[in-house]
């Protein structure tokens, strides 16, 4: 196709896909139908895995529930058998260790088949200003953060692609996409999470592989416990969320296949401004806002 040709196309396609999306806020998007889909949660005992566990479980699926806290993971489990899941299977695993996502996976495709949604969901905090974190902490983080969704991937993505049918869903931050002063380690967690993500969707894009749908989760602080004792700035423009909130919004994200999901909404227009303004008066805005400021934070 030629400049000219190739051009026009895309203005033309640029135009229709916002007057989609325009008529779209008064008409519902379709919700597709996962019920019988094998949903893999890792982090699932315990905040929004849990609460995910529970809504995927009410749609009718078979769950497979991946965490470190036996007792957390087995609760859950419990809680979704009685949301609605056709059946609930709980494994112990620890996803910042390679060889161990591999054997718990390779047991999971015995045991109940191929997965066709994957949640990466799992996550820790240092919570401490780089310098003082100590290394090991920082390897963790990125361990659970970022290294075990490449593991996940590898291990459950190639029946995905055979049968071009499947969901990648990664719960990353708004961390990942702007950087917050006192989160380093979290925040390049997060980050690399979010371009892993976004890289992998556009590679199966770019091998007519369509059927393999990604959603890219950014939230601010959500009271699951997690930042505990964080506190918010201006509150009206970015609440600490709800966690039932939340995991409405990555269910209806998954449902829609829609790719990126940022929370509160305020955080589409602080990404772009972001990425737009110049650093003094992006950083003047971070201060502002209080994300580039000392964050107030007991963890
Ligand atoms: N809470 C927030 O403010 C917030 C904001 C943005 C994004 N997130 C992200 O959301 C996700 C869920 O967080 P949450 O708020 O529900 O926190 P949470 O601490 O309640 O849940 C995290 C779960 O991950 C499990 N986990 C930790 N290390 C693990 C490992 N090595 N292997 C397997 N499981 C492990 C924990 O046992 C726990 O059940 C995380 O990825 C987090 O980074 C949280």
């Amino acid at each position: 196709m030629n400049f000219f040709l190739e051009t026009i196309q895309v203005v033309l396609l640029s135009i229709w896909f916002n007057v989609e999306s325009f008529i779209h806020l008064f008409v519902p998007r379709r919700r597709k139908n996962i019920s019988g889909e094998v949903v893999l949660i890792t982090g699932a005992g315990s905040g929004i895995g849990r609460l995910m566990a529970q809504e995927f479980a009410a749609l009718g699926t078979v769950l497979v529930l991946w965490d470190i806290n036996k007792d957390g993971v087995k609760e859950t489990a419990r809680l979704a058998q009685s949301n609605g899941a056709i059946k609930v299977h709980h494994y112990l695993c620890d996803c910042s260790d390679k060889n161990e996502v591999y054997r718990v996976a390779d047991q999971v495709k015995r045991e109940v088949g191929d997965v066709s949604i994957l949640v990466n969901n799992a996550g820790i905090v240092t919570g401490k200003k780089f310098i003082d974190a100590p290394d090991s902490l920082i390897e963790k983080t990125m361990e659970v953060n970022t290294m075990a969704h490449f593991w996940t991937y590898k291990a459950f993505l190639p029946a995905m692609i055979a049968n071009n049918h499947g969901h990648l869903v990664s719960i990353a931050s708004s961390a990942g996409l702007i950087g917050v002063n006192g989160l380093a380690d979290y925040c390049a967690s997060k980050f690399a999470a979010v371009g892993f993500a976004e890289s992998v969707g556009l590679e199966l894009l770019a091998t007519g592989k369509d059927g393999v749908k990604t959603t890219i989760v950014c939230p601010y602080f959500i009271n699951t416990g997690m930042f505990d004792g964080c506190q918010t700035k201006w509150p009206t423009v970015l609440p600490i969320l709800d966690p039932h909130y939340v995991v409405k919004q990555i269910l209806y994200a998954v449902l829609t296949d829609q790719v990126f999901l940022l929370l509160p909404r305020s955080m589409y227009l602080i990404a772009g401004l972001k990425n737009i303004l110049q650093w003094k008066v992006s950083s003047l805005l971070g201060v502002y806002l209080g994300l580039a400021g000392d964050i107030e934070c007991d963890t």
